[in-house]
């Protein structure tokens, strides 16, 4: 294809989406590099390869695309969306182990697949695969490319789409930018942030968050070989990419690109509130990141519509929502979005048996955009970042550094009465708290219960975990599942073992046992109950059409502080939620269930074998779901 001058194509697809798109994605680029002299230039570089992208996008992703297109709603808001997130190697070997692994997942009932720690990574201590040496290819342990290509192909067909992280904040040292910058090629030294000396690293390092403190302090690293202080927010061997360079820009869409066109349907924006650097300022969040990402998500609208980005945005809630776009940009950023925020909340709420926690911030926060999901979870890889509860500017809403504190250590079984068995992670010198690690089973009480031996413990335990699996599974989003905790599994407290996995996030990174014949017989019998739960949950879910992302949730003061209760409308009918923190009985007023429902208002929860006598009445744990006719 020779170099096109004029923004049509001759293609009437991609000239109708650049007609669409196209606007945006030139407002983004002059926005962050309007005022350089050769705009013009970068500008034409931009759409030459947004254009050769989309020529190389292989037919049956070209059908993909329109499909999805053409869909009266988004693939990513239908309510049988279910994921989950696991290491390949330790779910399944290698690629050919995951394929054999597709019918445990489709009979899970998985429509997407995060696959971590895929993208070939730097050599031993790789911050779990989040320092990528080279984007185009992958871990020599797992198969090749072609190997991840044959297996997306696999996933599509049985009804499963891929999503992989985009790891685009930084690269490893190890990549070729990296090390060009390194030999001294000063176009390279321009992907990074290199100074000469202390003076910029000193003026700006009071004003930026230490993410691991302990393992990797300070967010500047001196590169002996290079003679230069390279800007690291994460490990020294994570080098943050400089977004002021366009080449940066192009080189990383280009890398998206390749990987669309190998069939991956899910980017992971990995660290996405770090990505735009501007000094004498705290670099979260800032506004040219979202004009950043607004700009990805134009280019993806112009060469593969059918594929979405998912912000991970570990920030306050009042920032979170902006990841979808916000104000004249709304629904013009990621289409999904972790809800890290919930997540704590629940866990707050959990710890605490009180919902509050989780209704003051849910219900204060701005609705999703139009044609946007949440990601809701109860655990992934990463540590629960309790920050996310401390963000409360103009809130009225949000936990004391006391509180957190205390959640620090209960989650950390310091605390008196606590059921959890986690591990503090990695605080700042004189900060009151950071996140949590540990598994959701052993962060629940299964842990203590089993080493206790205490049947009434046990059910506690069993019911907590799938409050944390029934609550999300009725939200407005998808759900996803951490790979194990369908299994109930436990702490890994040999992962320090092991030199490349000292990170104390390795304590919930457990192996995929082949099957349950370590288990002791209780520890069996658990998870057999999680195990009937879930699915039943997920059963549940696929036949509530009701219950996809189109709808925000509305939350209810349900006049119970134990109790979250929570609406999901559609256009007829109404599903209302209720869901007990508390580890006793407890009943909402009646009333509530009628103003919502009506009359003829009946239970359809899931997990039936632990609700209470009435409708409005709840035993400990349990989450129930009651649908009704629409009364508004
Ligand atoms: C994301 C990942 C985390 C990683 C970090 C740096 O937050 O989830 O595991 O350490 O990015 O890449």
């Amino acid at each position: 294809m020779s170099k096109q001058t004029a923004h049509t194509h001759g293609d009437p697809c991609f000239d109708g989406r650049m007609a669409r798109f196209g606007g945006d994605l030139h407002a983004a680029l002059t926005a962050l590099y309007g005022k350089r002299t050769d705009f013009a230039d970068w500008h034409q570089r931009l759409i030459d390869l947004v254009w050769r992208a989309y020529d190389a996008r292989p037919q049956h992703l070209k059908a993909l695309d329109e499909a999805r297109a053409a869909a009266d709603t988004p693939w990513y808001q239908d309510a049988k969306m279910l994921g989950y997130m696991c290491y390949p190697d330790r779910f399944a070997g290698d690629f050919g182990g995951v394929k054999q692994k597709i019918p445990y997942l489709q009979e899970l009932g998985v429509t997407y697949l995060h696959l971590l720690s895929v993208l070939k990574a730097r050599k031993g201590d790789s911050d779990g695969g989040f320092a990528i040496a080279d984007y185009l290819s992958t871990n020599d342990n797992l198969g090749s490319i072609d190997d991840l290509e044959g297996l997306i192909s696999d996933l599509r067909d049985a009804g499963i789409s891929l999503c992989l992280d985009f790891v685009f904040n930084h690269t490893a040292r190890e990549h070729e930018w990296a090390q060009r910058a390194i030999a001294g090629e000063k176009a390279f030294q321009d992907f990074y942030f290199m100074y000469p000396d202390r003076t910029v690293p000193d003026q700006v390092e009071p004003l930026l968050d230490e993410v691991f403190p302990q393992t990797a302090p300070g967010n500047f690293t001196y590169v002996e070989d290079a003679e230069k202080w390279v800007w690291t927010t994460f490990y020294p061997y994570q080098w943050d990419l400089n977004y002021h360079n366009p080449a940066v820009l192009l080189a990383m869409l280009d890398n998206l690109f390749q990987l669309a066109n190998r069939g991956v349907e899910i980017f992971r924006l990995d660290a996405a509130i770090y990505v735009w650097k501007q000094l004498g300022t705290h670099c979260r969040n800032l506004p040219e990141t979202h004009v950043l990402i607004q700009l990805f998500r134009a280019a993806v609208s112009i060469v593969a519509p059918g594929v979405a980005l998912k912000a991970e945005a570990m920030a306050g809630a009042r920032h979170i929502t902006k990841y979808f776009g916000h104000a004249d940009q709304a629904g013009k950023e990621c289409q999904l979005a972790y809800h890290n925020a919930a997540m704590a909340a629940l866990w707050d709420s959990l710890a605490t048996g009180s919902a509050k926690p989780a209704y003051d911030m849910l219900s204060a926060l701005p609705e999703k955009p139009e044609g946007t999901s949440w990601v809701y979870y109860a655990r992934c890889h990463d540590d629960i970042g309790w920050a996310a509860l401390r963000d409360t500017k103009g809130a009225e809403w949000g936990a004391s550094d006391e509180h957190l504190n205390w959640l620090w250590r209960f989650y950390a079984g310091e605390v008196d009465g606590s059921f959890a068995r986690g591990r503090r992670f990695q605080p700042v010198p004189g900060e009151a708290f950071a996140g949590s690690n540990g598994t959701l089973a052993s962060l629940a009480g299964l842990e203590a219960a089993l080493e206790a031996g205490d049947d009434i413990a046990l059910d506690l335990a069993v019911r907590r975990i799938l409050l944390l699996h029934a609550v999300p599974m009725a939200l407005d989003g998808i759900p996803l599942i951490y790979m194990g905790d369908e299994l109930a599994l436990l702490n890994d407290y040999g992962h320090a073992d092991s030199p490349a996995h000292q990170d104390g996030r390795w304590l919930h990174r457990p192996v995929m046992p082949d099957g349950l014949e370590g288990f002791t017989p209780v520890h069996q019998s658990a998870y057999a109950r999680v195990r009937a739960g879930l699915r039943s949950l997920i059963k549940a879910r696929k036949h509530l059409p009701l219950l996809g992302a189109m709808n925000s949730s509305r939350y209810l003061d349900a006049g119970n502080d134990h109790v979250l209760a929570f609406v999901r409308p559609a256009k007829d009918e109404v599903m209302l939620c209720l869901a007990n923190f508390s580890a006793s009985e407890q009943s909402v007023d009646a009333g509530v269930i009628e103003e919502v429902l009506g009359a003829g208002a009946r239970d359809i929860s899931p997990l039936n074998g632990i609700c209470g006598r009435r409708l409005n009445e709840l035993g400990p744990y349990q989450c129930r779901w009651i649908l009704g006719e629409k009364t508004e």
